[in-house]
């Protein structure tokens, strides 16, 4: 397994749309391992392809208790249903170092997707789950967090991140 480097926004990769996976075959289990493990070492609950500059319909996802590992890999995923009720949750994002979002979103979710194994799988899921879900299913079409929240709000958190990347940013990149 490998570390990849995670991209943080402003960046035009994180807004493009990805393909569609053809076949969970071992490319993709090690693209999704590797997530995995970028994922937990940043630390984080969920990540997206993109996030790793990688333009397949891949999302990692792992809400367990900190200490616990539960781990979920969605290829294809696809919403079937959504609850009328929503939920607001205070989001955060891989992409965004620390800058924080309260989003509304569906409050339960059905979703359809092929698993580490190829197999097509469907699961109910709410609350947290749902959430992340939702979340990194955005990134898949190059939809940000910021993209639900009011400009204002919108406009802030991305001065101050590009305010972060030039700070970061080693001399002469
Ligand atoms: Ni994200």
């Amino acid at each position: 397994m490998a570390l990849l480097s995670i991209v943080k926004a402003p960046d035009p990769i994180l807004k493009k749309k990805c393909y569609r996976v053809d076949t969970v075959d071992d490319d993709i289990r090690r693209l999704m391992d590797d997530m995995l493990e970028t994922m937990y070492a940043a630390p984080g609950i969920g990540l997206a392809a993109p996030q790793v500059a990688v333009h397949r319909r891949v999302i990692v996802i792992d809400v367990s208790p900190t200490g616990e590992r539960d781990p979920l890999c969605l290829a294809n995923p696809e919403l079937l249903d959504v609850s009328d009720e929503s939920n607001l949750h205070e989001e955060g994002c891989l992409s965004f170092p620390d800058q924080y979002a309260e989003v509304v979103r569906p409050e339960r979710i059905r979703v359809r997707f092929l698993d580490y194994h190829n197999e097509i799988r469907e699961i109910e899921a709410g609350g947290l789950l749902a959430t992340c879900i939702q979340h990194e299913m955005d990134h898949l079409d190059g939809i940000l967090f910021v993209d639900h929240i009011s400009m204002l709000k919108r406009s802030m958190i991305l001065r101050k991140m590009t305010k972060q990347k030039k700070a970061g940013a080693p001399a002469g990149a």
